[in-house]
């Protein structure tokens, strides 16, 4: 085990109570991005606990002096590969046709971007994305197209759904009702987005998921979408969004936070910010989840959500730690 996963299981395992609760991380980090980190001490940031195992691959990465372009993709294959994420990659649930399609897209710190959407039978979107990003003069290639070009480029077609997926989906399908565990208050949309900082100085981001879980087919949301499910400009910093896709589309959610740290706004008053546009966009009646994840040029990171439940991983300094997010509705 790296020194990095060593260090992350045992602060995990500390910090899960009898009940396997994540409580609060009292840290020397501090708990929102106050703290200003020099230029040169590599950085990864991701959504939820899935985001611990990525931070620790990227870790490895940027450890080393690779870029922060490998390591967000080196980050997030980790739960784009684990089938015991239901919502990301291999093991997401399914659409309402129990088919299994994937959303991902990654960007530079040079402002190049890849992405793909609605693709089905292939467990790393994001590398997909990646190639996309490096092999054609696009941005963005959904569906059919996708998927034969990741078949010409090499990816090895795979079966996406697990016996898990299927059974929550069969679950699903018996009820398909409003007040059980499924739709649509406890939604299914626990997106990796990843950002790093290399020890160069320069920024990457990396989204993915396979969306709402029993989503209409065809459905795509924030995730692949730059400038809403994630969005990096080097001169500034980095976003990535988590949650509800549409609420994210609508306000532009990672491009709006960048913006707004281009005008001078801290990485968590960003965040604050375009949450609240959120909700005022909703007439102030929100019944999902958003967060977001956002990383400064210089280093300073902000995370926050609509409501109580969004957590973080961030790596810095040798430490991989689960974090609790701030949120804006009680
Ligand atoms: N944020 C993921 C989705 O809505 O598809």
């Amino acid at each position: 085990m790296s020194e990095i996963s060593r260090r992350s299981f045992i602060k995990m395992s500390a910090a899960l109570g009898a009940a396997g609760s994540i409580v609060p991380l009292g840290s020397a980090l501090g708990k929102t991005g106050s703290e200003k980190m020099m230029k040169d001490n590599p950085i990864a940031i991701s959504t939820w606990k899935h985001g611990v195992p990525a931070n620790d691959a990227a870790w490895k990465v940027l450890s080393s002096g690779g870029s922060a372009l490998d390591a967000v993709e080196q980050g997030v294959r980790v739960p784009e590969g684990d089938p015991e994420v239901t919502s990301v990659g291999y093991g997401g649930y399914p659409d309402e046709d129990c088919r299994v399609t994937l959303d991902a897209c990654i960007m530079g710190p040079d402002g190049t971007t890849g992405s793909v959407a609605f693709v089905e039978g292939y467990k790393h979107p994001i590398s997909i994305a990646r190639k996309v990003m490096e092999e054609t003069d696009h941005d963005m290639i959904v569906g059919e197209g996708a998927e034969e070009f990741a078949r010409k480029h090499g990816f090895k077609k795979v079966d996406l759904l697990t016996e898990k997926a299927r059974s929550g989906w069969l679950k699903w399908k018996a009820k398909m009702s409003d007040d059980d565990d499924w739709l649509p208050r406890k939604e299914n949309h626990d997106t990796i987005g990843m950002l790093a900082l290399d020890a160069k100085g320069q920024l990457a981001g990396a989204c993915t998921t396979s969306g709402l879980a029993f989503k209409i087919h065809g459905r795509v949301g924030d995730s692949p979408i730059i400038g809403a499910g994630m969005y990096v400009d080097n001169e500034v910093g980095a976003v990535a969004a988590t949650g509800r896709g549409e609420a994210v589309i609508r306000v532009c959610g990672s491009f709006l936070v960048v913006e707004l740290m281009r005008q001078g706004m801290s990485p968590q008053e960003a965040c604050r910010e375009a949450l609240e546009r959120i909700v005022e966009k909703h007439g102030g009646k929100t019944d999902f989840q958003v967060g977001f994840v956002a990383l400064s040029r210089g280093g300073e990171h902000g995370a926050m959500s609509l409501v109580k439940g969004f957590e973080y991983a961030l790596a810095v300094d040798g430490r991989n730690e689960l974090f609790k997010a701030e949120y804006i509705i009680e």
